[in-house]
């Protein structure tokens, strides 16, 4: 059993030996690579500077993503490719089409943030039919730039997206063979006991099982987007860390039935087109999750067991009636979210427990969904209010079942049991919609932080419920709404 990661950096072989258990691929790459041009900006994933790509099998193809290097844990490259801004010139000196299509259309002042977008544009460049205007914007969703103004930067995107004919296209078939000899040659660890600290990556569910049973206390990494922030935000050592990512089971998405099964260790990234289909509102609110790069690490998982209040996807899947599927060495128990969140930050999860996937319902025909974040920018940003609405209607058309939960409104995301039941039997209109906004007085008592005002917080939350009634409405309730 190997105890050392191996990955291709830019082609070449590297192999690191007992790595820490949470030793950022940045200061890998800066520290003891000395290849200084990923930059250091904020190192919490908001800024981009650190962005670099990953390259994996997808198939009989590489699939390349952008991600942030500031909360990467070095133990996740194993058996991956990583590209840095390094690697992407010619041989004989010539630019990448990303970086050529920088300097063409301007797109660099002071050049800090630059090796960022050129990564970013190079993920951009391999990913299929990322060219429309929204993708172009997405994709561009987590490089910050504070000199040259980003019209020259979306010039530059604009030219080089989805086109993936670079000498990176060309030699894909070696890559791949290089990749999968990674694996076959020295095997990939799964076991690492380090001086400083140790890591496991199990590769079935059984085989977790019985991790997390001898080590209840150890941290279970996902895409690390909150976990790494506990590194560099509050230089913790994380001591032991159990890696979720190379088990199959949890990184699978499951589309048929009557529900979504949704692995817990599967990203943003690869559950969009499912919530594309069933849950277009639950899909736009995931499209402003953080920031493309952190979409591609990022898990529905590991927003759900985080258990934060201003999480994105709990108040949606409270909304839709989500289940969690809860996995130990005893067994496995499904719990209907709405238990799963027992106080600020505390789940409903025992020692030894995980998450195995989330159930989400298929919605049924007349079914009606919305979800809404407010936050102070449109990207990038926590909510200060996130509110999701899920209404059945009887052939009457009465409400027959009305699900609505909030996140920042409370120590937890949670239903709101008093506005639910203000709506239950009767129309969706102006006055049902005014008695649950009373309703919600008493099911929430919001507190005052830097992201939003108490008073605030429950304006916004009385007001994202007038939004949902406005954009289900007739004529006949729209004009209910404006006579008010
Ligand atoms: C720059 C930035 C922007 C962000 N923007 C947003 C945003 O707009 N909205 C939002 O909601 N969040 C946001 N986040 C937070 C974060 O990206 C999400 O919460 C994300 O879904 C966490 O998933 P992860 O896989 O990265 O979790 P990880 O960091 O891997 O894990 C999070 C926690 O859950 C635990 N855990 C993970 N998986 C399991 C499991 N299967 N069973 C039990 N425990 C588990 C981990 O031990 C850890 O305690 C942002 C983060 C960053 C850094
Ligand atoms: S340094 Fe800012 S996103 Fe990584
Ligand atoms: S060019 Fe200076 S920060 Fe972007």
């Amino acid at each position: 059993m190997p105890d050392a990661i191996s990955f291709l950096l830019n082609g070449e072989l590297r192999r690191i030996e007992r790595p820490a258990p949470e030793r950022t691929v940045l200061d890998h790459l800066r520290l003891v690579e000395r290849r200084t041009g990923t930059k250091e900006g904020c190192a919490e994933g908001d800024c981009g500077a650190c962005t670099v790509v990953l390259g994996e099998r997808a198939g009989d193809m590489i699939r390349y993503r952008a991600v942030n290097s500031c909360i990467l844990f070095t133990t996740e490259l194993d058996g991956k490719l990583l590209l840095t801004v390094e690697g992407l010139q010619d041989a004989d000196g010539g630019l990448h089409p990303a970086q050529r299509a920088l300097v063409e259309h301007h797109g660099s002042q002071c050049g800090y943030c630059t090796p960022g977008f050129v990564m970013t544009l190079f993920a951009l460049h391999h990913a299929p039919g990322m060219t429309d205007e929204d993708s172009i914007h997405q994709a561009l969703s987590g490089n910050l730039c504070r000199c040259t103004g980003y019209r020259p930067i979306l010039a530059a995107a604009r030219s080089v997206a989805g086109v993936g004919d670079d000498r990176f296209a060309r030699m894909a078939r070696d890559l791949l063979g290089r990749l999968d000899g990674l694996r076959r040659g020295s095997g990939m660890a799964s076991a690492i006991d380090g001086e400083y600290g140790r890591y496991d990556a199990p590769e079935s569910l059984a085989a977790l099982d019985r991790l997390l049973a001898a080590h209840p206390d150890a941290h279970l990494l996902a895409g690390g987007t909150d976990l790494g922030l506990l590194v560099t935000k509050q230089h913790r050592a994380l001591g032991h860390v159990i890696s979720l990512n190379r088990i199959p089971e949890l990184r699978r998405i499951e589309a048929g039935g009557d529900a979504l099964i949704v692995g817990a260790a599967a990203n943003y990234t690869d559950i969009l087109p499912h919530l594309e289909k069933d849950w277009p509102s639950f899909a736009a609110l995931i499209r402003r999750l953080g920031s493309w790069q952190i979409r591609n690490l990022g898990t529905m998982g590991g927003n759900v067991a985080n258990a934060s209040p201003i999480g994105d996807s709990p108040p949606a899947l409270l909304a839709l009636g989500a289940e969690a599927i809860i996995r130990s060495a005893g067994g496995e128990r499904v719990l209907p979210l709405d238990r799963f969140f027992l106080d600020y930050r505390r789940t409903a999860l025992g020692a030894g427990e995980y998450l195995r996937a989330l159930r989400i319902p298929r919605p049924a025909t007349g079914d009606f969904f919305r979800t809404y974040k407010v936050s102070k920018r449109f990207e990038q940003d926590i909510s200060a209010v996130c509110g999701a609405f899920f209404l059945r209607f009887d052939d009457a058309g009465r409400v027959a079942l009305a699900r609505i939960a909030y996140g920042g409104m409370a120590a937890t995301p949670r239903r709101a049991a008093g506005a639910e039941a203000a709506l239950a039997g009767r129309r969706f209109d102006a006055a049902a919609v005014d008695a649950a906004i009373a309703a919600l007085a008493d099911d929430f008592a919001p507190i005052d932080d830097f992201r939003a005002s108490a008073h605030y917080r429950r304006l916004l939350a009385g007001n994202l419920l007038r939004r949902a009634l406005l954009e289900r409405t007739t004529p006949e309730t729209l004009a209910g709404v404006l006579a008010l």
